[in-house]
């Protein structure tokens, strides 16, 4: 039967979910799912038919994946610690995913082969006909044959496309799984290594866990469709009733194939008090005025948090309340920002604590912390030290992937943008992100409206904003007036 090599039929539909449809296009998620919202992409079940995506793609070049990859390597080296070691799947799934498709390509085939013996038994009877027929039912007849067998020679529209993009999509299967959390819809992907927990915690979708090494039982999910493969051990014992129900740890499961699970979006009040010894891993000297204490915790503790959220740290009794700057994203590392002063804290950082020494965490408070749904644009404003929890923030939101514009106003009350370098790397990374350094403003209230003024019509857009209590104020009044919506002003002030 003359079908394309690699089994590809345009009759048949293939579906994608989003999240591998923006992959495959090279845009981001927000993107796509405004298309499906205003109706320009058609969505079946959530997901999206390959021949619609050709039909709305029609530019795009499977073929050259040149400039993916360069956007890829550019956030990889943005977020080189989180990504790094994670790039290629277990030998062992990579082998479950390749018998996964040579199945789907069994099927694939072997369909084919049985409209092949349609079509040939389709033949056989239209010949009978002709060889029984009159004058004229056998000229209908043979121009059915004709135009069949013309039909059946042709390749399908857009065939080469359609076999690039199988290909792009055949790889993307292998290297990496697509995990759609229900009822909330949320989607993520699992790339290499990873386990469900991780790749979420990685994604900014915030689930239920506690101990993340086997041992509680609170990242247990219901498997609802598709294969997981246990990577790690765990010593909590799942009953022969929630096996039976395909429930499974997200922290000890990779997904084969791609996967629903079953289980609910986790907020603020789900996060428990924590106290969690941890150990110094450096005092990083951010110019000056300001250093980066980086703290690990240990392997069996993590600290639970979301972006936004700060702690309190002590250490040979002296203690202070500090927002984290790094993202949850970020296993078991914990980066805070200390301003020199005369806080007991803040001096004991500047002397002499260093590497290996204790530091007590407790928390997380607050809640400043990012919108799961966000809207199109958001607004991000930090004043001086205070781009800890909008750093943190930031993180999250790049890695949830829903924003379509995103802009950073970072004012440097005479402590210098200290991190000047990692938010133009942002920029260069993502070309949804811009970063607005600004100096020399005095007052609050002047800050406030000449970030305003930059942006008309507030209506698709959420503000994040940490400084000082009059700084958020003004932001938030001048806000209201130019229609942000209740409920799409976050602001926290920081003394
Ligand atoms: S988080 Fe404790 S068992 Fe998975």
């Amino acid at each position: 039967m003359p079908t394309r090599a690699n089994g590809y039929h345009a009759a048949m539909p293939h579906y994608l979910p989003l999240s591998r449809v923006a992959r495959l296009v090279g845009q981001p998620r927000s993107v796509i799912q405004r298309m499906i919202h205003d109706e320009e992409l058609a969505t079946f079940d959530g997901m999206v038919d390959m021949q619609e995506l050709l039909r709305v793609f029609p530019d795009v070049r499977w073929e050259d994946e040149g400039d993916y990859r360069r956007v890829e390597e550019i956030k990889a080296k943005a977020f080189a610690k989180r990504i790094q070691e994670h790039v290629l799947p277990d030998k062992a799934v990579l082998a479950e995913r390749l018998y996964e498709m040579s199945r789907e390509f069994a099927a694939a085939r072997s369909l084919l082969l049985h409209y092949d013996s349609i079509f040939r038994f389709l033949s056989d009877k239209l010949a009978d006909v002709t060889d029984t027929g009159g004058e004229a039912t056998r000229q209908a007849v043979a121009d059915v044959k004709q135009w069949l067998q013309r039909e059946m020679a042709a390749s399908p529209p857009d065939a080469d496309r359609a076999e690039a993009l199988l290909a792009q999509e055949s790889v993307l299967r292998i290297m990496s799984a697509n995990v759609t959390v229900q009822p909330s819809g949320h989607e993520f992907f699992v790339d290499g290594n990873d386990t469900v927990l991780e790749a979420a915690l990685r994604a900014g979708i915030p689930l239920e866990y506690g101990c993340s090494n086997g041992n509680c039982g609170e990242c247990k999910v219901k498997l609802l469709s598709g294969q997981v493969k246990k990577v790690y051990p765990h010593d909590f014992r799942l009953s022969e009733a929630e096996k039976a129900e395909g429930s499974f740890l997200m922290c000890s499961y990779t997904p084969v194939t791609d996967i629903v699970i079953q289980t609910e979006l986790t907020g603020v009040d789900d996060i428990p008090r924590q106290s969690i010894p941890s150990k110094v891993k450096a005092v990083e000297m951010l110019g000056e005025q300001v250093a980066a204490l980086h703290l690990l915790a240990p392997r069996s503790q993590r600290l639970r948090f979301l972006a936004g959220q700060y702690v309190t740290l002590s250490t040979d009794g002296v203690e202070g309340d500090y927002y984290v700057a790094s993202c949850p994203c970020e296993d078991r590392h914990i980066e805070i920002h200390v301003r020199r002063s005369d806080h007991p804290f803040a001096r004991r950082v500047f002397q002499d604590l260093g590497k290996g020494d204790q530091v007590r965490i407790e928390g997380p408070h607050g809640r400043f912390v990012m919108k799961l749904d966000p809207s199109r644009n958001i607004l991000f404003v930090a004043w001086g030290v205070a781009f800890a929890p909008i750093k943190s923030l930031i993180q999250h939101a790049m890695s949830l992937e829903t924003a379509e514009r995103m802009h950073l106003y970072w004012v440097d009350d005479g402590l210098g943008h200290y991190q000047d370098n990692l938010c133009r790397s942002w920029m260069d990374a993502d070309d949804t992100f811009t970063y607005h350094p600004l100096s020399g403003l005095a007052a609050p209230e002047e800050v406030a409206e000449a970030i305003l003024n930059l942006h008309g019509d507030l209506g698709y857009t959420d503000i994040y904003a940490a400084g000082p209590a009059a700084l958020i104020q003004a932001l938030h009044a001048g806000a209201q007036a130019r229609g942000l919506p209740d409920g799409n002003w976050h602001g926290e002030s920081v003394d």
